[in-house]
């Protein structure tokens, strides 16, 4: 590293920020903060621009045996202390197999009363949902936890899965009752499926990441109702729950299905020995805020709590402040991250390295103007498209692309590219930070939409 030529923009550099909240949202995310009614000190809304209740929205503080709400005094106050700071909320959270309370063993339709009652009692002010929270088991078995409310799940046919007409499936069924009432209540509420151990593609050893892949699997299947993923991402010596440096590719398949994703309860362990990428706990932050900025549908990062001591898992030193009681030190972490914050999404330093020819070159490669190739994703009346974005023997300056959608295909949104029209021909072009790309370089953007769009040929013209 130590030979590596920064190149300087003649533009003067902007002043860094000083607090997490502001160096995030430069970057085009929040920075958030597990909390609680009596941890709400000035701290919280200055350095933290979006908040979770650390436990006083889960079914056992609010709900009853019959999906009602009930002491619902502490959420209240943390949404208003949220909405008052300027902060977003993430609700936490509907269905889980811990913290059930009174309903521990309920039936899906009693769950679902839930639902609709927590949902409508916050409404927008609620920007996330965790509808789903933990639904997969320990060890890296990929499985399903064997564990209410695993018993809604139904396979009438018994073929093995729980998508044939009869069948139940508490994922589904609890997403499509959340996705009703956002939908009739004309909701801005986004909801989400957030669990642990599912950061990496692969776990210690390199042994592939099962659970993550079956939460993909969950989200591929259910991406109607599901519109973002959370990985807790508690990091401790736990081989399953350590840090690899295939976060960020994991991320990005994520993405790469049309879902917002958030990092929602982060913590690393001061003393994680066995991870594969980092030495200190600062640098390991280093890596999570990195690997978050680099993909641009990970669009949050909260850390589960303010200061060590007042942690969940206080032995483990994980958070980013010292101190207690409204009274904080920043640690080495604190200013990693805030450093790592202010690089923003694009890293200004080049690589020492100079970029690898692609082994697979274009089969026509483009004389000048640019070309564009797209890769779909598919399921059961949707899809994802990543159209890549190449420049032909000159830099170009900014580019369109244009596409043409089978009848009964319609696009609901786009990212990293404006979008004009919704069917039939649709016209993509570049936003502000992607439309220039050096000779024989690409750049990313991608579409959503419902129906089925098989044949697409991308049109690439350049400016
Ligand atoms: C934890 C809280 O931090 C503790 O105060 C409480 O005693 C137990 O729950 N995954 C989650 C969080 O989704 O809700 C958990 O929070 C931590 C693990």
């Amino acid at each position: 590293m130590g030979s590596a030529v920064v190149v300087q923009s003649s533009a003067p550099a902007a002043a860094a920020e000083t607090t997490l909240r502001a160096a995030a949202a430069k970057a085009g995310l929040f920075f958030g903060v597990a909390a609680s009614p009596n941890r709400l000190y000035p701290i919280v809304g200055q350095e933290f621009s979006q908040l979770t209740p650390e436990n006083d929205m889960k079914p056992d503080r609010i709900a009853t045996s019959s999906g009602g709400l009930q002491n619902t005094s502490g959420a209240d106050t943390l949404v208003n202390h949220a909405q008052s700071n300027n902060m977003l909320v993430r609700g936490h959270t509907l269905v889980w197999h811990s913290q059930a309370g009174a309903l521990q063993g309920a039936s899906q339709a009693t769950l679902n009363t839930f639902i609709g009652n927590a949902i409508n009692r916050w409404g927008s002010r609620i920007a996330y949902w965790d509808v789903v929270n933990e639904a997969l088991e320990d060890n890296n078995t990929g499985r399903r936890r064997n564990q209410w409310p695993h018993t809604m799940n139904r396979d009438a046919n018994g073929d093995g899965d729980f998508f044939d007409a009869g069948d139940t499936d508490v994922i589904r069924d609890s997403f499509i009752r959340a996705k009703q009432v956002v939908q009739a209540g004309g909701l801005t509420t986004k909801l989400c499926i957030n669990d642990y151990d599912v950061d990496g593609l692969t776990v210690q050893g390199g042994t592939p990441n099962r659970k993550a892949n079956a939460l993909y699997d969950i989200v591929r299947n259910y991406r109607q109702y599901i519109d973002c993923v959370g990985f807790q991402a508690h990091f401790n010596d736990n081989p399953n729950s350590i840090i690899t440096d295939d976060l960020q590719a994991n991320i990005q398949r994520f993405a790469d299905l049309g879902v917002e994703v958030h990092i929602t309860e982060l913590d690393i362990d001061d003393d994680l020995s066995n991870n594969d990428i980092g030495a200190g706990q600062a640098e390991n932050y280093r890596k999570v805020v990195r690997a978050c900025l680099n993909v641009a549908q990970c669009t949050g990062i909260t850390v589960w709590g303010i200061s060590d001591s007042e942690s969940w898992r206080s032995s483990e030193r994980g958070l980013l402040f010292t101190g207690g009681n409204g009274s904080y030190q920043k640690k080495a972490a604190y200013h990693a991250v805030l450093d790592e914050l202010n690089k923003g999404r694009n890293p200004t330093t080049p690589p020492t390295t100079p970029p690898v020819t692609p082994s697979v070159p274009p089969t026509t490669p483009p004389a000048t103007g640019c070309s564009a190739t797209v890769s779909l994703n598919s399921w059961t009346g949707g899809f994802v498209a990543t159209v890549r974005v190449t420049a032909g023997t000159a830099p170009i300056s900014g580019w369109s692309v244009q596409l043409t959608l089978p009848s009964g295909a319609t696009v609901t949104n786009a990212w990293n590219a404006n979008r004009s029209g919704s069917s039939g021909t649709v016209q993509f072009s570049n936003v502000s930070y992607n439309g220039s790309v050096n000779a024989g370089q690409s750049t990313e953007f991608g579409f959503q939409g419902v129906g089925t769009a098989t044949g697409l040929t991308p049109v690439c013209s350049a400016a």
